[in-house]
């Protein structure tokens, strides 16, 4: 199965996540061959216009680990500060040989405009949205799930519980998207009042501003950070406020089933969605979801590019 471009979880079919999900498998049992590094191999572009730490590196050291070689835009330093389009800076690492496109911006429409501008004169790129504004992260909606379903071979029948700033976020979108598609449908949004989407955007959720609602006998809890950069300074919440209401503490993780998964996307604000006990506690997969990100994302690339 051959995978173009993915710029949003709405790309895939129901087999194309499951080839993702077969190849990630395959990557974090350790069944692959992977290619030495030569000057051959495919380059990919990490071109992220927003700051990053686990999606870029665990894209970098996908690629490495499949022998690619990795080019990466600094944007400050970058023409982009001169005025330079994504289009022309995307073709102007085309002509350089890079043929893989891991892009992050706050533009929601970025990666698929720039698909539509490709068009088809350019069937060697690919472009892999690294997060794009509050709407897409694919790849963080993949290896969530793909996580999920090494604790739980039965996610179908589970409580999953997200908690956090859901309008915000695009990783609460695309991993609805990829549960939805699974037909996993047991899933409750938890935020403040003002943080919670408007409803017809996820019908298939039960949306809630009471944090019992949610947690109460889940088994799986996605706690989300708390997304200031994008929003207007008067709905940011005070941090002891959404501490008391929404962070999550030995005490109120009690609600939840006593082998509940606790999951976050990062960064973390440590004491505000969720406490360091929680955090390092033992039924936190948190670095688990890292290390997953590398094989999700081994796998996207594999099927893109080799
Ligand atoms: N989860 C995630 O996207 O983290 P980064 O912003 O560090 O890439």
């Amino acid at each position: 199965m051959k995978l173009q471009h993915l710029t949003s979880i709405n790309d895939l079919s129901d087999d194309q996540i499951q080839a993702i999900f077969k190849r990630a498998r395959k990557f974090s049992n350790g069944q692959h061959s992977i290619s030495s590094s030569d000057h051959s191999s495919p380059f990919i572009a990490n071109l992220f216009f927003e700051p990053s730490t686990r999606t870029r590196l665990s894209f970098e050291a996908a690629a490495k680990r499949l022998g690619m070689q990795v080019l990466t835009l600094e944007d400050k330093n970058s023409s982009r500060e001169k005025g330079e389009s994504y289009l022309d800076t995307l073709l102007t690492l085309e002509a350089m040989g890079a043929r893989g496109f891991i892009i992050r911006t706050t533009d929601e429409s970025a990666s698929s405009d720039l698909v539509q501008a490709l068009g088809n004169k350019y069937p060697h790129v690919h472009i892999i949205n690294a997060g794009g504004g509050k709407k897409d992260h694919p790849t963080q909606g993949l290896l969530d799930v793909f996580t999920m379903q090494q604790h739980y071979a039965d996610l179908e029948k589970r409580k999953i519980c997200i908690i956090g700033d859901i309008k915000h976020s695009r990783v609460a979108r695309s991993t609805v998207q990829v549960l939805n598609s699974l037909n996993i449908t047991n899933i409750h949004l938890i935020a403040p009042q003002n943080l919670l989407p408007e409803s017809n955007e996820f019908s298939q959720c039960h949306l809630s501003d009471q944090l019992a609602d949610g947690l109460s006998e889940a088994d799986v809890v996605i706690t989300l950070r708390i997304q200031k950069e994008r929003m207007q300074s008067s709905d940011i919440p005070n941090n002891d406020e959404y501490q008391q209401r929404f962070g999550l503490h030995s005490e109120n993780i009690k609600m939840a089933k006593p082998n509940a998964i606790i999951m976050h996307p990062g960064p973390m604000n440590r004491g505000v969605e969720i406490s360091s006990g929680i955090a390092d506690s033992s039924q936190s997969v948190i670095t688990q979801q890292v290390a997953n990100g590398v094989f999700i994302r081994m796998a996207i690339l594999d099927l893109m590019l080799n």
